[in-house]
C-alpha cells in the first residue's frame, strides 16, 4: 500500500474511524493533520465499540500513531482519552502516540469563548461542538496559542497564560458578561497535565520523513468532511480548519509528493449535525428512517444528525477539491427496502439550475434541489462480500456515484463492524 489519506467528502460523520481502522492493517504510521475533540470517530471491532476523538484511529491495529502540527490537542480529552483507551486494554504508550511539538493547545479559556459566543448569537448559532475548536485556531492564527512545546518551557507557558487572560478576561467580563478565569488555576493545572504529556512530545514531521525514509507506509485520517473546510465549505457554518486532503501537508510536516492516493469517504444518504445550510434535508419518514435506521447521533455531542438524499454537487465538488483517487461508499446497508433512491443533480435558484455550490448561503437557503430517482432493493447486503454478489439495483446506485464524481469506487461498507466490508481488487497494490 502506499501513503493514503482518508477525508470526508460530505458534512462528517461518513464513516472514516472505521475505515482507518480498517486501512491500518496495512499502514505502518496513522497521522491525525487538522482539527480536534470535535471529531467523534467510531470503530467497531468483535462487537466492541470505540469512540476515538484525538487518538488516531489506527491505535486499534497496533500502528504507531501521530497527532500533527495542525490538530488543536485539549490535554484533559487526550489523557481521558490516553486512560479511557488503556482500560479497553489498547496500548497508549509514548511508544505508540507522539504529539506534535507544534500542536496548539486547546485550554480551557476556549471552551470558555466557545461557548460564550454561540450563547450570544442565539438562534444564529453555528451548532459547533462547543469544544474550543474555532477559539483555538483563532489565537493560532493571531500568533498567540500555546504549543506543546511550550510545556518544556513552563516559565515562558506561565507568561503566556497570564498575559493572554488578561485581555480574555476583559472581554469576559465586559462583553459576554460572563466568569473570568484565574491564570494561576490554570497554570497549576495545565503543568500538572504536562507532566504526564511530555513523554509523548515529539517533532512530527522530522519522525515522518525518517520512516518514509526507511519504508513506512502512512494513512493520514481527516477529520470532519469537505463541507465543513473553512475555506471551501459552507462558510460560516464551516468548523476551522481545512478539512481537505491538501492540508494532510501542511498539517502533518509532509511534502504533497508524499501523498499518493486520496480516498474519500461517501455516506451513501446525506448527514449534517449543527446548523447551516443542507438543500438535500429531509424532514419527512424517509428522513427519520434513515436516522433510526443508521443510528445517525453524533459520536461527540450525542446529537441527533440531520439526514438526507445524496447530493451530486457535494459529491463532486468533494471530487475536484480533494483530487480523490478513490471513493469508499459506506452505510449502504441503511438504504436496504427503499422502494426508491434520489440523488440531487442540481438547485433551482430563481427558475436557473445551479450545478456547482454557491457561495453565498442565502442562495443555497433559498435553492430547491432537483432530483434524479433510482429504483431500491428489497435485499438485505449487510452480510455481502463480493461487489459482484450485490443486488443489480444496489450497483446500479453505485455505478452513478461513480460517474457523478469521476472516480471507481474501491470499497463499499455494509456495516458498522470492520469485516462488514467489501473490499475490490487492487487497492492494496
Ligand atoms: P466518522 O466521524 O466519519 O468516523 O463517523 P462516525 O463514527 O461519527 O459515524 C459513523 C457511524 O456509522 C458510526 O456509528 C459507525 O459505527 C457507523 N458505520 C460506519 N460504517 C457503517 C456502515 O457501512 N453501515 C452502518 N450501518 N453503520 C456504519
Ligand atoms: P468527524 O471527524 C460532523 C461541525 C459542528 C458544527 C461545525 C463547527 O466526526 O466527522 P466546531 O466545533 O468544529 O467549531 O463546529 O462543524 N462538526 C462536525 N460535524 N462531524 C465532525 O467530525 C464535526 N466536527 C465539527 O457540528 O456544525
Ligand atoms: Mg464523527
Amino acid at each position: 500500500m502506499s501513503n493514503i489519506v482518508i477525508v470526508g467528502t460530505q458534512w462528517g460523520d461518513e464513516g472514516k474511524g472505521k475505515m482507518v481502522d480498517l486501512l491500518s492493517e496495512h499502514a505502518d504510521y496513522v497521522v491525525r493533520f487538522q482539527g480536534g475533540n470535535n471529531a467523534g470517530h467510531t470503530m467497531v471491532v468483535n462487537g466492541k465499540k470505540i469512540i476515538s476523538h484525538l487518538v488516531p484511529s489506527g491505535i486499534l491495529q497496533k500502528k504507531k500513531c501521530f497527532i500533527g502540527n495542525g490538530v488543536v490537542v485539549d490535554p484533559v480529552v487526550l489523557l481521558d482519552e490516553i486512560d479511557y483507551l488503556t482500560e479497553n486494554k489498547i496500548d497508549v504508550s509514548p511508544a505508540m502516540l507522539k504529539i506534535s511539538n507544534r500542536a496548539h493547545m486547546i485550554m480551557p479559556y476556549h471552551r470558555h469563548v466557545d461557548a460564550a459566543r454561540e450563547l450570544k448569537k442565539g438562534d444564529k448559532k453555528i451548532g459547533t461542538t462547543g469544544r474550543g475548536i474555532g477559539p483555538c485556531y483563532e489565537d493560532k492564527a493571531t500568533r498567540r496559542g500555546i504549543r506543546f512545546a511550550d510545556f518544556l518551557e513552563p516559565d515562558l507557558f506561565k507568561d503566556k497564560v497570564r498575559t493572554i487572560l488578561e485581555e480574555k478576561n476583559f472581554y469576559f467580563k465586559n462583553y459576554f458578561n460572563t466568569t473570568t478565569i484565574d491564570p494561576e488555576e490554570v497554570i497549576d493545572l495545565y503543568l500538572k497535565l504536562g507532566e504526564r504529556l511530555i513523554p509523548y512530545i515529539d517533532d512530527v514531521s522530522l519522525a515522518l520523513a525518517g520512516g518514509m525514509n526507511a519504508g513506512k507506509k502512512i494513512l493520514f485520517e481527516g477529520a470532519q468532511g469537505s463541507h465543513l473546510d473553512i475555506d471551501h465549505g459552507t462558510y460560516p457554518f464551516v468548523t476551522s480548519s481545512n478539512t481537505v486532503a491538501g492540508n494532510a501537508t501542511c498539517g502533518a510536516g509532509v511534502g504533497p509528493g508524499s501523498l499518493n492516493e486520496i480516498f474519500g469517504i461517501v455516506k451513501a444518504y446525506t448527514t449534517r449535525v449543527g446548523g447551516g445550510p443542507f438543500p438535500t434535508e429531509l424532514f419527512d419518514e424517509t428522513g427519520d428512517r434513515l436516522q433510526e435506521k443508521g443510528a445517525e447521533f453524533g459520536a461527540t455531542t450525542g446529537r441527533r444528525r440531520r439526514c438526507g438524499w445524496l447530493d451530486s454537487i457535494v459529491l463532486k465538488s468533494a471530487a475536484r477539491l480533494n483530487g480523490l483517487t478513490g471513493l469508499i461508499i459506506t452505510k449502504l446497508d441503511v438504504l436496504d427496502g427503499l422502494d426508491e433512491l434520489k440523488i440531487c443533480t442540481g438547485y433551482e435558484y430563481q427558475g436557473n439550475i445551479i450545478t456547482d455550490f454557491p457561495p453565498s448561503i442565502k442562495i443555497l437557503e433559498d435553492c430547491t434541489p432537483v432530483y434524479e430517482t433510482h429504483p431500491g432493493w428489497s435485499e438485505n447486503i449487510s452480510g455481502i462480500r463480493n461487489y459482484d454478489d450485490l443486488p443489480e439495483n444496489t450497483r446500479k446506485y453505485l455505478k452513478r456515484l461513480e460517474e457523478i464524481s469521476g472516480v471507481g469506487i474501491k470499497i463499499v461498507s455494509v456495516g458498522p463492524e470492520r469485516d462488514a466490508t467489501i473490499i475490490r481488487e487492487g487497492v492494496f497494490n
